[in-house]
């Protein structure tokens, strides 16, 4: 974590965005859990070649999310109304990292899943989710997971520089898992919730069979313990955590979180061979002292929320189900922010329809155990901007909301087994409710 002493001043710059993370949510510190380095996302299969990304699209002038009547061109993608000319060009620079197509030359690999950001989070618009997943794996023993680190676990990185590199799944493995990447839309808006807020979902009353808990983090950027709430494990509590945790391990671009390559199925003297450029390899540019990851993680937390879709007499009716079927226990319709030094993000209602909490959801839990999450627990999957996503729940099996409905279970089978005996005509009302959000 070696900052270039030259970068002095522009480094404060960076402060009032980037590091404004560390700085609103102060919830309790959670106990120090033994605690991995988190081991976000990683990859997908069968992806293209590189150079697959979409063309750049042109930001926007400003504020495109207010005012627009009827069907929408690109609704999502678009920075937060409300931002100062600074922050517009922040969220723009971010975006021209979040679409860059990494090199070799730049870093990319030895070992990595795609060549850009955007390349696995377009759906909607630039930041979307996609029906891209990446493989976890690891060796379940009675009951204990063993995330097979020194064999290159538990994410699996599906592509290399040179063939002799690829990773395959070892064949210890006994719990092989896919996850589909998430959107990012109002990404900042979530990591400005205060730790507080989502630890207070814990002590709500709920019925029978509903629990939750928080995952507890240790937050690579600020050194301290906090509310996990990225990913589909919560296994991060931020976006530069996140954004430097991608770097490395979909891209294969060490930084100053994380400063290691993976080995190739954890083979370091393969990977000596062939990882020619030197560590740290997203260097902070000494002009704004913002590293490819600080302008990622921009771009992510300007990034507007899903608008809502207007509301009809059957998707008022459907929200009356959604509350009785128990459905907004787990998936809480808003959430506050707290004080943000952006005032965009700052003391601003949330409407993710999550508790951002980890469920025990029986058969759906996909097995891995990440962090503070079990096996079986999953982070409530927020609901906004639903209707913009390619395929649901967390491996992709949904390819249509009532699935994804019904593949709920454990603490969810209640609600799950309400659902499937609605009426068809009270079931559409709630469908058509979630296509709203
Ligand atoms: C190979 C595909 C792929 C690439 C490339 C990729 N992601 Fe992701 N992303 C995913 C998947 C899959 C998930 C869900 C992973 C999980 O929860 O285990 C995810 C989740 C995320 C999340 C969590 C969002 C949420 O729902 O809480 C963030 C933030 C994120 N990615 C940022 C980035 C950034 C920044 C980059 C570029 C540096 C990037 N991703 C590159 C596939 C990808
Ligand atoms: C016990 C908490 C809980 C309850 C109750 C619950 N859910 Fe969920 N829901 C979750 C979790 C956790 C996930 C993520 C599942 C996964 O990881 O695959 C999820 C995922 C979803 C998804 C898919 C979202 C996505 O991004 O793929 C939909 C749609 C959904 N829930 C709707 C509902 C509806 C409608 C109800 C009421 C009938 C309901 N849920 C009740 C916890 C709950």
């Amino acid at each position: 974590m070696s900052m270039p002493s030259f970068v002095g001043r522009r480094v404060i710059v960076v402060g009032c965005l980037v590091a404004a993370t560390a700085a609103f949510a102060q919830g309790p510190r959670g106990p120090q859990g033994p605690q991995g380095p988190g081991q976000p996302p990683r990859a997908p299969v069968g992806v293209p070649g590189p150079g697959a990304n979409p063309a750049p699209v042109a930001p926007p002038a400003a504020n495109p999310n207010q005012g627009r009547p009827g069907p929408q061109l690109n609704p999502l993608g678009q920075p937060l109304a409300g931002l100062t000319a600074a922050q517009l060009a922040a969220f723009n620079e971010g975006g021209v990292e979040f679409r860059k197509v990494e090199t070799v030359a730049g870093g990319l690999g030895p070992i990595f899943n795609d060549v850009s950001c955007v390349a696995c989070h377009s759906a909607g618009g630039v930041g979307g989710a996609s029906r891209t997943t990446v493989t976890r794996f690891g060796r379940t023993v009675d009951g204990v997971f063993d995330a097979l680190e020194s064999q290159g676990g538990s994410l699996l990185q599906v592509r290399s520089i040179n063939r002799g590199l690829r990773e395959v799944v070892p064949t210890e493995a006994n719990t092989v898992a896919r996850r589909v990447t998430t959107p990012l839309f109002g990404a900042g808006l979530i990591e400005a919730i205060p730790d507080s807020t989502i630890t207070l979902g814990t002590l709500r009353a709920k019925p029978a069979g509903i629990a939750g808990k928080v995952s507890v983090v240790r937050d690579v950027v600020s050194g301290v313990n906090r509310i996990g709430r990225f990913g589909w494990k919560a296994q991060q509590a931020t976006l530069l955590a996140f954004s430097g945790d991608a770097y490395v391990n979909e891209m294969g671009i060490t930084n100053r979180f994380f400063p290691t390559e993976n080995a190739p199925n954890g083979n370091v003297e393969l990977l000596a061979r062939f990882d020619r450029v030197a560590d740290v390899e997203d260097e902070i540019d000494p002009v704004d002292g913002k590293a490819d990851m600080d302008r990622a993680a921009d771009f992510m937390r300007l990034l507007a929320p899903p608008p809502r879709g207007p509301a009809t007499a059957s998707s008022v009716a459907g929200e009356a189900i959604f509350a009785r079927l128990d459905c907004a226990v787990c998936h809480t319709p808003t959430m506050r922010t707290g004080r943000h030094p952006i005032a965009a993000l700052s003391g601003k209602e949330v409407g993710l329809y999550s508790d951002l909490l980890l469920h025990d959801m029986g058969a759906l839990g996909d097995g891995i155990v990440q962090g503070t999450a079990g096996a079986r627990e999953m982070r409530t999957a927020p609901l906004w901007g639903l209707r913009s996503r390619p395929t649901w729940l967390h491996d992709g099996r949904a390819n249509t909301v009532d699935q994804a409905v019904r593949g709920h279970g454990g603490e969810a089978q209640s609600s799950r087994d309400r659902y499937a005996a609605l009426s068809a005509a009270e079931r559409q009302q709630l469908l058509d409710f979630l296509n709203t959000l």
